[in-house]
């Protein structure tokens, strides 16, 4: 009794970085902690507000965050990430500073618990003399990669050229994907990003210990602060929307009427761009495959375009029925529903971990960041997909054959099946995640008793 008094009374600050992708793993910790008798409170920057209505027993405060105003759906994202490490420190000091002026006794504020991404919540945390808890939403690989090579590049990942193990594939696949980036942005931010980790009190992953043992270990070598791996958080907290755009759900009644793992989902995120040849070879590719299709062609998708204006005019005509097109799909239910047969996606982190959760085997095409990192983890550290080299129509429908009616493709359906099991098993009582999360109950309520 003493304890839940104690508990109730504990109020965490969440700081979020503002892209999808982010933001419902950070959510979903937070709806995670609240169960636990935590209150809270998100702070987020203006631009792409989450819905706080969602979400009605936290508060939540915008904090002002200086973007321009139209932002180019990411472009630029090194861009995006290193203005709001600058503009929102301030804001963010201020903010907390207000609140802890007003700070009730029974509800005190106990740390600041940030998207890894927003490292200057640390020096927000040093400055105002709170706990700091740096939460990396992406795989627990790229931490490591961020802390071992701050200056990785192109020439130094050629040093890697024939180690087999599994970091170096790791790391080479990190440095590879960032060739894009401007490198000085790049180098600044994988330096403050280990900087900030370096002085945090813990750090929480959304990932499950024996999917990443390797990984894991290696960045409790180099780190002092306690790891958590109380993941996949998405398992843990009950599904409530967090979509920055609104979700489409006549495709879960369009999906009740398709035969059990039939279906291949198609989905690339929130961010990653294809040009408009990419989204025809797309569309004459799950044409061709004579598979049913859901496929998310979100506005953007081709840059400046709505997309849905770009197919060809023959093209639902020819596929019918058999193919279903949204604009942004309720993901989770998607991947959950008996139809669902396979998952032809850019490998963010979430689809990769909400892919595995419902033995859902993966068709895989990165495009940049841990995209590669998690195709790598997909293909041949796990064994539950296989990777599209080209958007080109007959490669697709091919790869598309392989993973649903193959037998090659039967095989990763199982070994998926399997690594769902075991990642069952990890939240359930006694099982690793649900452990690591009353320990990191704990330790929360060390921090400021
Ligand atoms: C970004 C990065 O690109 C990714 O590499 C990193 O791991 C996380 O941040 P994003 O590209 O949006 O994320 O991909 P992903 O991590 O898969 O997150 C997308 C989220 O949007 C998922 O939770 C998914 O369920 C959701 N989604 C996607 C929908 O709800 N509906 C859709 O139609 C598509």
């Amino acid at each position: 009794m003493e304890r839940q008094e104690q508990q109730k009374a504990s109020r965490l600050v969440f700081v979020l970085y503002p892209s999808q992708g982010h933001i419902n793993p950070m959510l979903q910790l937070a709806t995670i902690l609240h169960s636990k008798g935590f209150s809270i409170t998100i702070i987020h920057p203006k631009f792409n507000s989450p819905n706080s209505s969602n979400y009605p027993e936290f508060t939540f405060i915008p904090i002002s965050d200086n973007l321009p105003e139209s932002q180019d759906s990411f472009g630029d994202i090194l861009g995006i990430v290193s203005a709001l490490n600058k503009n929102c420190e301030r804001p963010l000091t201020e903010c907390i500073q207000q609140m802890l002026k007003a700070e009730d006794p029974q509800d005190r504020l106990s740390c600041i618990v940030y998207d890894s991404v927003m490292h200057f919540s640390q020096s927000v945390a040093d400055h105002l003399k709170l706990p700091g808890i740096s939460v990396r939403t992406g795989p627990a690989a790229t931490m490591f990669a961020f802390a071992v090579c701050p200056r990785l590049d192109e020439q130094e990942s050629m040093s890697l050229d024939g180690k087999s193990d599994l970091l170096s594939l790791l790391l080479k696949e990190l440095a590879f994907s960032m060739k894009k980036f401007t490198a000085h942005g790049l180098l600044e931010f994988r330096a403050a990003v280990t900087d900030s980790v370096q002085r945090c009190s813990a750090l929480i992953f959304n990932t499950v210990d024996f999917i990443e043992q390797e990984a894991l270990t290696k960045v409790q070598e180099l780190f002092s602060a306690s790891a958590f791996t109380i993941g996949p958080f998405h398992k843990l907290a009950p599904t409530i929307s967090s979509s920055l755009l609104k979700e489409d759900s006549h495709c879960i009644s369009w999906l009740n009427k398709q035969a059990p793992k039939s279906v291949i989902y198609v989905s690339f995120g929130s961010i990653a761009s294809i040009d408009e040849k990419e989204l025809l070879e797309t569309a004459w590719g799950l044409a061709n495959c004579e598979q049913p299709f859901l496929w998310v062609v979100r506005p953007g998708l081709v840059r400046g375009s709505n997309c849905l204006e770009l197919l060809p005019i023959n093209f639902q005509d020819s596929v019918g029925e058999r193919g279903c097109i949204v604009e942004w799909a309720p993901q989770k239910e998607v991947l959950a529903n008996d139809a669902a047969g396979g998952f032809w996606s850019h490998c963010g982190w979430n689809s990769t971990l909400e892919s595995i959760c419902e033995g859902i085997p993966m068709l895989c095409r990165p495009f940049f960041g841990d995209q590669n990192v998690n195709r790598r983890y997909v293909c041949d550290v796990w064994n539950v997909g296989l990777e599209l080299e080209e958007f080109e129509r007959g490669k697709i429908e091919k790869a598309i054959k392989t993973l649903m009616v193959d037998t090659e493709g039967e095989e990763m359906r199982k070994k998926a099946t399997h690594l769902k099991e075991k990642v069952g098993l990890s939240l359930k009582e006694g099982g690793s995640c649900y452990n690591s999360l009353n320990d990191l109950a704990e330790k929360i309520l060390s921090f400021r008793p």
